[in-house]
């Protein structure tokens, strides 16, 4: 008997203070213009003092479940990626837990930065497909604002806090006859050796403070497309799939223009690739999952719908999964 994983429900969340490009460039030796050339963001949401990323992520994970029609009692694995938990420990997916009234089962956090969505629903995936959990809340979510430098333009314009949520549910795997609906594939690549071009230079390991990201942005470009292109033909050619099969590509949204040029390479239409980042910004881990709440809540992705997502962030860390929605 095998288990495959599908996606019953999606959610998202993100604190109601929006932060415009003219706002940052009446404080910042920056332009509207130059932020929209460069990154396509025109603006990005900011959790309020007190705010945290429990919080964002238990709005979230509400909507999830509602969506699927469950509750926190039903689940019997959280995963949760995040680069800004609440505490050193425990992970933040703990306080979501009994936030839920999700008492029994596991939860954890994985730490992938801004491919965590991917790290994650490939962990809850493998758990369904070995048939350790049936029920499992995927969730995004960050507080990146708390670990900007807001006086370096470089970074601070480039991202903004949010949170989204999936629950997969255990299935039968039945083989053969027409394409199964659930989770095709997942793909996980890390390079350790990139660690300085994309990180935080604190810690509790390392100064005891947590820090401010980092970032040589022009070498991250450059690792993003060639490593993205890479990920995706695996993605597909392990599924016996061309890029023409797809009907959404759900890119992390770190810059309008690495997306356009996956988009190109996959020889996609503007319409099929899910964008948010002009209202969102670079959200790490909870970007994937944002875009995609806001595509299956619109209608835009439909039952049977063959569904591509990729992102890479910090380590380097980068990864795709294919699902047949
Ligand atoms: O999510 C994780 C993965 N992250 C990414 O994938 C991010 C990848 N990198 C990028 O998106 C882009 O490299 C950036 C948006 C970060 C930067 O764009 P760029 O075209 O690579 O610009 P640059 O860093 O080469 O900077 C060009 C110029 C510099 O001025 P000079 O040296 O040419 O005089 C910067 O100082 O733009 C300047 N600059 C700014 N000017 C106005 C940098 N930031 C700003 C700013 N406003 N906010």
């Amino acid at each position: 008997m095998s288990f495959r994983s599908r996606v019953i429900g999606c959610g998202a969340y993100l604190p109601e203070r929006i932060v415009s490009n003219a706002e940052l460039a009446r404080r910042l030796d920056t332009s509207d213009e130059w932020i929209v050339q460069r990154t396509g963001i025109r603006q990005r949401h900011v959790a309020a003092p007190g705010e945290l990323t429990s919080d964002l992520a238990v709005h979230a994970a509400e909507r999830a479940l509602a969506a699927a029609g469950l509750s926190g009692a039903d689940l019997d694995l959280i995963v949760l990626a995040t680069a800004t938990p609440d505490n050193t420990f425990p992970a933040t997916a703990t306080k979501v837990q009994s936030r839920l009234g999700m008492t029994e089962g596991c939860a954890f956090d994985v730490q992938a930065v801004c491919s965590g969505f991917i790290y994650a629903l490939a962990t809850a995936d493998n758990f369904i497909r070995c048939g350790q959990a049936r029920r499992a809340l995927v969730i995004g979510a960050e507080t990146f604002s708390r670990i900007l430098d807001w006086e370096d333009r470089g970074t601070c314009v480039l991202f903004g806090d949010g949170a989204g949520a999936i629950v997969l549910a255990s299935h039968r795997d039945e083989g053969g006859g027409a394409p199964e609906r659930g989770v095709l594939s997942t793909h996980l690549h890390a390079d350790g050796r990139h660690h300085d071009i994309l990180y935080v230079d604190g810690g509790p390991s390392t100064t005891g403070s947590c820090g401010f990201l980092r970032m040589e942005g022009k070498e991250v470009f450059r690792h993003a497309v060639h490593r993205l292109a890479e990920v995706v033909d695996e993605a597909l050619s392990a599924n016996g799939l061309a890029a023409r099969d797809l009907d959404w590509l759900v890119p992390h949204q770190a810059n309008r223009r690495i997306i356009d040029s996956m988009g190109r390479k996959l020889d996609l239409p503007a319409e099929k690739v899910v964008v948010t980042i002009d209202r969102h910004a670079n959200t790490s881990a909870a970007s994937v999952p944002l875009a995609l709440a806001e595509a299956v809540g619109d209608g835009r992705i439909k039952p049977g719908h063959l569904v591509l997502m990729e992102a890479m962030g910090g380590g380097l860390t980068w990864g795709a999964a294919l699902v047949r929605w």
